[in-house]
């Protein structure tokens, strides 16, 4: 870049140019301002519909100057104006993340959360956007919420899926049974325990936000078993650093293979956010595929991983309850561990149907529900 004029209120260098703002002199690069000129996105459409791509030669100002509150800039060899807020260029000035109202800290729960479950009745949620922002919170910061007065029907659930985003196919499909009738003729029939598993990670990204719309519990056992994966790898990053690196640094290999597919992914035990805070787990005794690791390294990982699936069964993390019918679970299938007790299947029914979306849709809707966006 040129020497600039240091005093000037715009100063134009070679690559980009200097200005004046409250906060200090910022610099802003040419094809930055050229390609975020306002006029560059569409109000009717909201993308962007300048293609910076199309430009015949670099950016460069012919003339740059402040107007009032906003710089101008006439380019050179275009016949195009742009007028930037000095606002908006106050924003752009240092290199921060935009702010997003769905990034929230979460808060990690223990075993005695039961009462204290966010709940929220089906209908209420159709009926009120407000309250369907509250839904999402509890799912963004708690990972877990219970919905009540559920329609004893296969729609009821789409419905309340499609009030946070879409369907989210898995390659079991669209929607999955778990279902005992009870068989009299079927003497000692016994559904065993479900160890606690975070859903089909062998999915190079498995969904995110799963639902169980429990349409019949009548068996007895069967207790629903649930621990906040954020709450025990917090405790076990404090109490065991290094395993704690080792789970979250390691990816290890999981798999799901039949006649028809082969699903194979690798994941780390321990998952990070873009802040380095725990956001999830992956877990699952079905799924793990066997490790193809170096063996010196396995000499450490699985006594780590040993150590942490011991603490995950710890009683002060496990949340146990009975599902009722008519109530279904949401919950981040990335951060909440999930299981089932064993139960008798002769002693009456148990109907849950599940389904899935994702984050990313979670946290769409939310932000559109809650925020300005760029173009409100
Ligand atoms: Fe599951």
């Amino acid at each position: 870049m040129n020497v600039m004029q240091a005093e000037a209120p715009v100063a134009v260098g070679e690559t980009g140019l200097e200005i004046a703002l409250p906060a200090g002199r910022s610099y802003f690069n040419h094809y930055w301002l050229r390609d975020n000129c306002p006029s560059s996105f569409d109000r009717s459409t909201r993308e962007r519909s300048f293609d910076i791509l199309h430009l015949a030669a670099p950016p460069r100002p012919e003339t740059a100057e402040i107007e009032g509150e906003a710089l101008v800039i006439r380019w050179a060899g275009e016949d195009h104006t742009s007028r930037y807020p000095l606002a908006m260029l106050a924003q752009y000035a240092a290199p921060t993340k935009r702010s997003d109202p769905a990034d929230m800290p979460r808060r990690a729960w223990y075993g005695d959360h039961y009462p204290d479950i966010p709940r929220f009745s089906q209908p209420e949620l159709k009926a009120d956007k407000a309250k369907v922002a509250d839904w999402l919170e509890a799912l963004i910061v708690e990972g877990l919420a219970i919905v009540t007065d559920m329609p004893d029907s296969d729609a009821g659930l789409t419905e309340l899926v499609e009030l946070m985003g879409q369907v989210r196919p898995t390659f079991f499909g669209l929607y999955f049974d778990v279902k005992t009738h009870i068989n009299p003729t079927n003497t000692a029939y016994t559904a065993g325990a479900l160890e606690l598993h975070t859903d089909t990670p062998a999915e190079e990204t498995a969904p995110g936000v799963q639902f169980l719309h429990c349409r019949a519990n009548t068996v007895e056992g069967g207790m629903s078993l649930y621990a906040d994966g954020v709450a025990v790898a917090n405790d076990f990053r404090a109490r065991d650093p290094e395993g704690f690196r080792l789970l979250s640094e390691t990816e290890v290999p999981f798999f799901c293979e039949h006649d028809s597919y082969d699903m194979r992914s690798r994941q780390t035990i321990i998952e990070l956010d873009e802040h380095g805070e725990v956001s999830g787990l992956t877990l699952s005794q079905h799924m793990l595929d066997i490790l193809d690791l170096d063996q010196h390294l396995l000499d450490d990982w699985y006594p780590a991983f040993c150590r942490f699936g011991k603490m995950l069964q710890e009683e002060r993390y496990l949340m146990r309850f009975t599902m009722k019918a008519g109530e279904c679970m949401v919950f981040d299938n990335h951060r909440i561990v999930h299981g089932r007790a064993a139960y008798s299947a002769t002693s009456g029914e148990r109907y849950l149907r599940g389904t899935y979306s994702d984050r990313a849709e979670m946290r769409s809707t939310y932000r559109a529900l809650v925020s300005e966006g760029r173009f409100k």
